[in-house]
């Protein structure tokens, strides 16, 4: 019933009048260095702060000497987090420990539920209307627990709360085009439901593709357990960080391009939805339209 449905994310101000700030909190990890030069060539970034347990002074330094806008700076330690975030429009959160074989997303709350309660905890304090992008697993629980953060301090918003999903659909273009033909950056596929297993849901029969039986069959479940291809793959060294980065650096753009007034974009996301809580689901992925188009809650996806 929310296939074809939009939500029209407004943004009634940036967090501040200055170039856009972006945190990655993570910054030195699998995903976050990757991401974070991803970042530094984008030119919607203005600042980009780099935080992180370990590491991110050698990763900002790097960084900081290639010749693009962003202007760099690492940070280290809890002592830094709140400097770190102070003031960002958009933090990025690839923090947390990653699958190894055999793990479920699920394995991961006890650990990575602490780690983005406390970045959403210095959040709600030093950058209390950024948007908030939730990379680290398991995402179906983790951006409920920053909602909830924010909730409890009485600041809630949820067009700033985002579960980052867009790897689901890179990957869904990617093995639709392997086995049809055509332009993966052309092919896109909706995916909507959570971001684990069988709750990844793709709509195949939205891409006006044939498909068999068989075909929708198998690539169902090659997009809904991708993730556990490249953690196989990895043999316990991690999970996906490099397309991940791409997918993170993706959705953070089309952000920043709509903050900045662009119209029509539209990525997915694991987010709040009204229509969703009527339904008893709050929180679902599906496609979302970023923009400015407050008092607008949401509009039928022709
Ligand atoms: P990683 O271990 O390589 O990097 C994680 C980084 O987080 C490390 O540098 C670590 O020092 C840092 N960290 C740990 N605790 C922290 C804290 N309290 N504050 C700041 N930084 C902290 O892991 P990775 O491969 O980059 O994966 C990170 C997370 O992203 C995992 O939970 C993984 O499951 C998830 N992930 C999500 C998606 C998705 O589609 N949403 C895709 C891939 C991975
Ligand atoms: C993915 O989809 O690649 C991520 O969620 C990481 C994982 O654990 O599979």
């Amino acid at each position: 019933m929310f296939a074809n449905r939009v939500i029209i994310r407004g943004f009634a101000s940036s967090a501040s009048s200055l170039a856009p700030k972006v945190a990655v909190v993570g910054a030195a990890g699998g995903i976050g260095q990757p991401l974070s030069l991803l970042l530094k060539l984008n030119p919607h970034v203005g600042r980009l702060a780099l935080y992180d347990l370990v590491n991110t002074p050698g990763v900002g330094a790097d960084l900081s000497h290639i010749n693009t806008q962003a202007v760099v700076k690492g940070y280290k330690g809890a002592d830094q987090l709140e400097v770190a975030l102070k003031d960002a429009d958009i933090i990025v959160v690839p923090a947390g420990v990653p699958r190894k074989p055999g793990m479920t997303r699920d394995d991961l709350f006890k650990i990575n539920a602490g780690i983005v309660k406390g970045i959403a905890e210095a959040a709600v304090k030093v950058a209390p209307k950024a948007h908030i992008l939730v990379i680290s697993n398991p995402v179906n629980s983790t951006v409920p627990i920053v909602a909830e953060v924010f909730k409890k301090a009485k600041i809630f918003d949820p067009r700033r709360i985002y579960g980052v999903t867009t790897l689901d659909v890179v990957r869904a273009s990617t093995f639709v085009t392997t086995i049809k033909g055509g332009n993966p950056t052309k092919t896109p596929v909706h995916v909507i439901g959570g971001h684990s297993g069988v709750t990844i849901i793709p709509l195949l029969s939205q891409t006006g593709i044939n498909f068999t039986k068989e075909e929708v069959d198998a690539l169902t479940h090659r997009i809904q357990f991708g993730g556990d291809e490249v953690v196989e793959a990895k043999g316990g060294l991690g999970s996906a960080t490099l397309s991940m980065a791409h997918a993170g650096a993706r959705f953070t753009d089309s952000l920043l391009r709509a903050l900045a007034g662009a119209e029509g974009i539209v990525e997915p996301s694991y987010v709040y939805s009204e229509v969703g809580a009527k339904h008893g689901v709050e929180y679902f992925a599906t496609n979302v339209e970023l923009g400015y188009s407050i008092g607008v809650s949401l509009r039928v996806c022709t």
